[in-house]
């Protein structure tokens, strides 16, 4: 019998060509989904990426309780329009430890991944308050009420001890600092040496423009201004990946 024949045997026989299609498309995804049982990580380590200090993290829950996303994206693609507008394309590690990302990608305002620096404290704080005082054509909601909510520091070590469950490593030093933490990043006066030790560039001082009280518009700025500044691009290939 030639080869052709065989063939032919297979093509008009339902249940051998289902058998046949069916080996076939197993060694494709045996190629694709053995590996991910021995590989430790599929996300390459990124120097400069750590956990959310506790202030940025209940900043970052807040950004969710808010909605945020629904607006704006945390994710630039490598494309040379996106590159150009918004600085090096996003890198896997740098939402390793965001539970749940926030890559999204509805724009209704622009992507915010790189936002962390690009604008003082006291603007965000006057564009959260009300966005059409700075940008007179924005669509985006009102969130002064953020100043007059204090922000609730009680769950804090709960929040820092869930993220470790999901694998985030903050250490036993961190969790026992965590309330310490979340009230000196915000406070102008305390010694945030030991914080920056545990946090490195994370910014420190009153955000929200009221130094007496710790609020959710204080923690929400924090979030905003680290925002993409953990990894030192100036190491990095700038140009954008050729497609
Ligand atoms: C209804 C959609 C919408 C929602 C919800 C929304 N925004 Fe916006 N946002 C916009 C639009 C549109 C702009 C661009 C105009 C402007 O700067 O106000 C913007 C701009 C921004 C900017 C400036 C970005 C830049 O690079 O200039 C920041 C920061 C920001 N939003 C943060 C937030 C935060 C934080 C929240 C949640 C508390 C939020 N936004 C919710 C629509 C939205």
């Amino acid at each position: 019998m030639s080869i052709l024949k065989k063939h032919s045997l297979i093509e008009k026989n339902a249940t051998l060509l289902l058998i046949g299609s069916l080996f076939v498309v197993t060694i494709g995804g045996l190629v694709e989904i053995a590996p991910l049982f021995w590989l430790q990580n599929t996300i390459e380590k990124v120097e400069g990426v750590r956990p959310y200090s506790p202030l940025e993290l209940a900043g970052r829950d807040i950004y969710v309780r808010e909605g945020c996303y629904t607006c704006h994206s945390q994710m630039i693609r490598p494309f040379r329009d996106e590159v150009e507008r918004y600085g090096h394309y996003s890198l896997a590690a740098e939402s390793m430890y965001d539970h749940s990302f926030q890559w999204g990608s509805k724009r209704t305002g622009p992507d915010l991944a790189r936002v962390g620096g690009r604008y003082s404290n006291e603007w965000h704080v006057q564009h959260l308050i009300e966005p059409r005082k700075v940008v007179p054509e924005s669509v985006m909601p009102s969130y002064a009420f953020l100043m007059n909510a204090p922000l609730s520091t009680a769950t804090i070590a709960d929040n820092l001890k869930a993220n470790v469950l999901l694998g985030v490593p903050y250490t036993q030093e961190m969790l026992d600092n965590a309330l310490v933490d979340i009230k000196a990043q915000a406070d102008p006066d305390a010694d945030t040496t030991a914080l920056l030790a545990r946090y490195p560039k994370a910014k420190v001082g009153d955000f929200d423009g009221n130094p007496q009280v710790l609020s959710e518009m204080d923690a929400l700025v924090a979030y905003l201004q680290m925002l993409g500044t953990l990894v030192d691009f100036s190491t990095y290939d700038q140009s954008p990946k050729s497609r």
